[in-house]
């Protein structure tokens, strides 16, 4: 069980130092409110099969990309990933966080530099770093999800790159899934201007069809997700299985055989039905289930061949704060 902070008592990183949640104040004049400008990533760790840890999936890939976003948003990360991995261990212990649990980075415009003019732009404001976290288990549903295509278009990386996560860009994820939620649908599938599959609202998609997988390529509009990365190598390494990476019509999610999506929130989840049709039998896949479940032991480090994508907390020699103030 989690011993979480009430969420102003926790602590988050802000500014260069960890501080609580209730402390930070932001002004309205945060530039990445008005414009947009800011970039983030959504991590998870994993409380390990020995409870005796938790684990972060990922980290430094998450952190990578975040590098990546930042450069193209002019956004001066002053952290190399490597501390920011650091910082985000040291957080997870200082929030006591024993159970499953979210980290939220966010680098954002904060304010003008003296002397810069007001207005919508990249250079001349200064940049500011939080990261939070919070717990958060898993909320996957094993027996699936409905999905619809959204008639709102995933954005081209000609006009806001979907590549990088893009703040100001998720409304465009936004409409859609108030699109399909307000339909009655769990989540949306995006086409591209193409009219190819893109991503679902925070996902990659995956399509399976007489013992083949295929998922959009770098070059349809998508999110390279962490998990996608992480599926196609075990989809290679347990089912031998290479994935091809291509443009998916949306005429052949109808008539795949499985659908799934990928992604750090979701995790991996079937897609039991696609605009009021059913997906092969209408219930999750075999293969859908192989993989979950081989991602569900990799991810709390049940499996040694997959330890390079877990990084220890040390929560089992950090001290608990409670007793250390009693100590
Ligand atoms: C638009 C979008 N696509 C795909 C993904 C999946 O990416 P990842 O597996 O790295 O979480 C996400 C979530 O981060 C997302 O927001």
């Amino acid at each position: 069980m989690s011993t979480a902070a009430a969420p102003a008592d926790r602590w988050v990183f802000h500014q260069g130092a960890f501080v609580r949640a209730g402390d930070v104040a932001l002004g309205a004049g945060t530039q990445a409110l008005h414009y947009g400008t800011g970039v983030f990533e959504g991590i998870r760790a994993y409380a390990d099969t020995e409870g005796r840890d938790s684990l972060v999936f990922k980290a430094r890939e998450h952190y990578e990309r975040l590098h990546a976003s930042c450069r193209l948003l002019r956004l001066d990360l002053p952290h190399t990933p490597d501390e920011l991995v650091e910082i985000t261990t040291e957080l997870i212990r200082r929030n006591d966080l024993r159970g499953d649990a979210y980290i939220r980075p966010l680098v954002y415009k904060l304010s003008l530099e003296p002397g810069t003019p007001f207005g919508v732009r990249l250079r001349g404001v200064s940049t500011s770093v939080s990261i939070l976290a919070l717990p958060m288990g898993d909320y996957t549903r094993a027996e699936g999800i409905r999905c619809g295509i959204s008639s709102w278009r995933r954005v081209p990386d000609t006009s806001l790159p979907a590549r990088a996560k893009i703040t100001g860009a998720y409304a465009n994820n936004a409409l859609a899934v108030d699109e399909a939620t307000a339909a009655g649908y769990d989540d949306a599938i995006m086409l591209n201007q193409q009219g190819s599959v893109a991503e679902a609202s925070t996902a990659n998609v995956f399509v399976v069809r007489d013992g083949q997988v295929a998922t959009p390529g770098a070059d349809a509009d998508i999110l390279l997700g962490l998990t996608r990365t992480a599926v196609m190598r075990i989809l290679a390494e347990e089912a031998g299985i290479t994935v091809a990476e291509r443009a998916v019509p949306r005429s052949e999610l109808y008539t795949a055989d499985e659908v799934f999506l990928t992604g750090t929130g979701c995790q991996i989840v079937p897609v039991v039905e696609i605009d009021g049709r059913p997906i092969g039998a209408g219930i999750p896949g075999p293969l859908t289930r192989q993989i979950r479940e081989v991602y569900q032991q990799a991810v709390r480090g049940a499996l040694p061949r997959y330890r390079d994508w877990n990084t220890p907390v040390g929560l089992a020699s950090a001290a608990k704060p409670a007793a250390a103030a009693h100590a």
